[in-house]
């Protein structure tokens, strides 16, 4: 894509969730369901948050949110859900552009679900500053694809795809030093999914999840 051509991210996202109703399931995602129902609840920030459906989830479990995103679209989709599911007043949704945005205070939980972009977003950069964000003894948890599904916007060149990290990889370019954190979970194994329209794939999730000493 030309550089003249190259939307600004917000301007981007909204219209990515302008052109439907719904982009996602509106369920949380699996692995978070997976890994944090025993955590007990405390402060969550939810990173590129999207329609809501995590934040609605933890917020039901208990935990006072902060979900971030950067398409007003997408928020306001994320805070009618909320209203409705009758956890609003658990959840502060910010819009905010992850580039230059540094977390306010401390939280038990960050979140970062498929925090990927198909323009520039330095998913490294914003990942290392919100592991300063997070509390002693709390979570860091990081879900994101090894491989682009194969119906994704993204470009499906090598450069892209070396771009994303196993959950091993991911630990290693984060700086999680040993002394620091306890990385409790760190996999990237292969569940099936269903694509927009109706496809199957197996898709690779490396999943995260280390805890601050
Ligand atoms: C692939 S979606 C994942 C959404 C959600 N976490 C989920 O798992 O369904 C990526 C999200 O990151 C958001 N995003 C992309 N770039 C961003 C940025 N620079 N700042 C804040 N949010 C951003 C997008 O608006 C989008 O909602």
């Amino acid at each position: 894509m030309d550089t003249a051509d190259t939307p600004r991210p917000s301007e981007f996202w909204d219209q990515f969730y302008s052109e439907r109703h719904r982009v996602w399931s509106g369920k949380p995602n699996a692995s978070l369901v997976r890994e944090i129902s025993m955590v007990a609840p405390g402060r969550a920030l939810d990173l590129g948050c999207g329609e809501g459906a995590d934040a609605l989830w933890l917020a039901a479990r208990g935990w006072t949110v902060t979900a971030v995103d950067i398409s007003a679209v997408a928020l306001d989709r994320a805070a009618q859900h909320a209203e409705e599911a009758g956890v609003a007043q658990r959840i502060t949704w910010l819009r905010r552009d992850l580039t230059e945005w540094t977390p306010e205070g401390e939280f038990d939980l960050i979140s970062a679900e498929f925090l990927h972009s198909p323009i520039e977003l330095p998913r490294e950069l914003i990942l290392r500053r919100a592991s300063e964000a997070v509390a002693p003894g709390g979570l860091l948890f990081v879900v994101g694809h090894v491989a682009f599904p194969p119906w994704s916007r993204h470009g499906h060149d090598e450069a892209e795809q070396a771009q994303l990290p196993t959950a091993e990889e991911l630990a290693v370019s984060l700086g999680l030093r040993a002394d620091a954190w306890e990385v409790e979970t760190s996999t990237s194994d292969g569940r099936e999914v269903t694509g927009p329209e109706g496809q199957i794939a197996i898709m690779t999730d490396a999943v995260l999840k280390a805890r601050r000493r």
